[in-house]
């Protein structure tokens, strides 16, 4: 395996001055690009993600036609609840539905701890070539959902504004709901594990519906199982937690040891810091339908966000993933403002 070419986003996590601001965007490879959709007219979602040809072909899409600081592995986060025994559909233009959702205790013994050497193999699978074909250009980000949001999807079936059901669930079954969160806990350490083992460069999990949550529910239903999955994995690989929404957790969140916290646009980069504390890389917060600018207003928008974030400890990225319909020269845009971005050095 040969060394990174280009390290910036590892050296920001280990808290290491660095010439520039690196820079990835969360679902860079997907809907917006051209030659994804191409590939979705042959393949459906599912095999696109177990073949590790195809993952790799996509993963790689963004590297060289947005020139990003980071490949993130093409897969989806409902690969764990699929492993772990229940069924689960992509359908076009509605999203996720799991159409036998978890509602008793009868349906969790349907569930089993997945294991990342079988029922995910194709995971491994696909990191491995991607590695080979980025031959160090730069680092690979793995991923993994956060219990609380595969919860919710396990539970609700399919996608919601509120997940009121997984949300109700858990306040009327508490018992269950643990049992449930540790599973998927589990399942998630082993998967990470062996996404780190077959060469994944930093980790990263997403907390997609963390923000439905008031901070006390945060800690019981969501922050107490990253906990300990960031405890395991933190030291094997950084660690970036992306919990949407629940900004007001930020310092809870700095002091699990995760070495980047992930924000979105609905708090400044000052208050973010000033919450999470100086030892920890921050990763954001561009509000993604700002892609939609034109491109002028959004260097602009960019340059005054990295000035804000300051020149070190700082991951830019969007707050949120990137929108299926936002022009591919818009991505490059954000991308090469970031790239040419020159920090005042006091
Ligand atoms: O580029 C990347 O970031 C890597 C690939 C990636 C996908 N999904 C591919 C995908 C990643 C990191 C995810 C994570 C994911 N999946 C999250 C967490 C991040 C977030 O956006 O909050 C969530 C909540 C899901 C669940 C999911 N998968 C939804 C809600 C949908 C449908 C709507 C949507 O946003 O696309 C998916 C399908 C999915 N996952 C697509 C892609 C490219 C679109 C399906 C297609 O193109 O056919």
């Amino acid at each position: 395996m040969s060394a990174l070419q280009n390290d910036l986003i590892l050296r920001v996590l280990r808290g290491e001055a660095t010439e520039r601001t690196p820079v990835w965007m969360m679902r860079q490879a997907g809907r917006y690009l051209p030659d994804y959709i191409k590939l979705r007219e042959k393949y459906s979602f599912f095999e696109r993600v177990q073949t590790p040809e195809l993952a790799t072909e996509i993963t790689l899409q963004p590297v060289y036609q947005i020139g990003v600081d980071a490949a993130i592995l093409f897969s989806d986060i409902l690969v764990i609840p699929q492993a772990m025994g229940l069924e689960v559909q992509l359908i076009e233009h509605k999203g996720p539905v799991l159409p036998d959702p978890i509602k008793s205790a009868k349906d969790l013994e349907r569930l089993h701890v997945a294991d990342p050497h079988t029922e995910l193999s194709y995971v491994p699978a696909a990191i491995k070539l991607i590695k080979k074909e980025l031959n160090g250009k730069v680092p690979l980000i793995g991923f993994a959902g956060a219990p609380w949001t595969l919860l919710c999807y396990m539970v609700q079936g399919k996608g919601s504004k509120t997940f009121d059901e997984a949300k109700a669930f858990c306040y009327t079954h508490p018992e269950l709901a643990h049992t449930l969160l540790q599973m998927i806990t589990d399942s998630t350490i082993a998967y990470l594990k062996a996404q780190i083992e077959a060469g994944a460069d930093v980790v990263q999990l997403f907390d997609s519906w963390g923000g439905l949550l008031s901070p006390d529910d945060f800690e019981i239903w969501s922050l107490s199982y990253m906990r300990q999955i960031v405890a395991v994995v933190k030291d094997l690989a950084p660690t970036i937690l992306f919990a949407k929404g629940a900004w007001y957790s930020l310092s809870a969140m700095a002091d699990t040891g995760a070495q980047g916290l992930g924000i979105d646009w609905c708090i400044t980069p000052q208050m973010a810091r000033k919450l999470a504390g100086e030892d920890v890389a921050l990763q954001g917060n561009y509000d993604p339908v700002h892609l939609m600018a034109p491109p002028a207003k959004i260097a602009e928008e960019v340059t005054a966000m990295l000035n804000a974030f300051g020149p070190k400890g700082h991951i830019a990225n969007l707050g949120h993933g990137i929108l299926p319909g936002v022009p591919v020269d818009h991505a490059k845009i954000f991308v090469e403002t970031v790239k040419q971005h020159k920090h005042h050095v006091i």
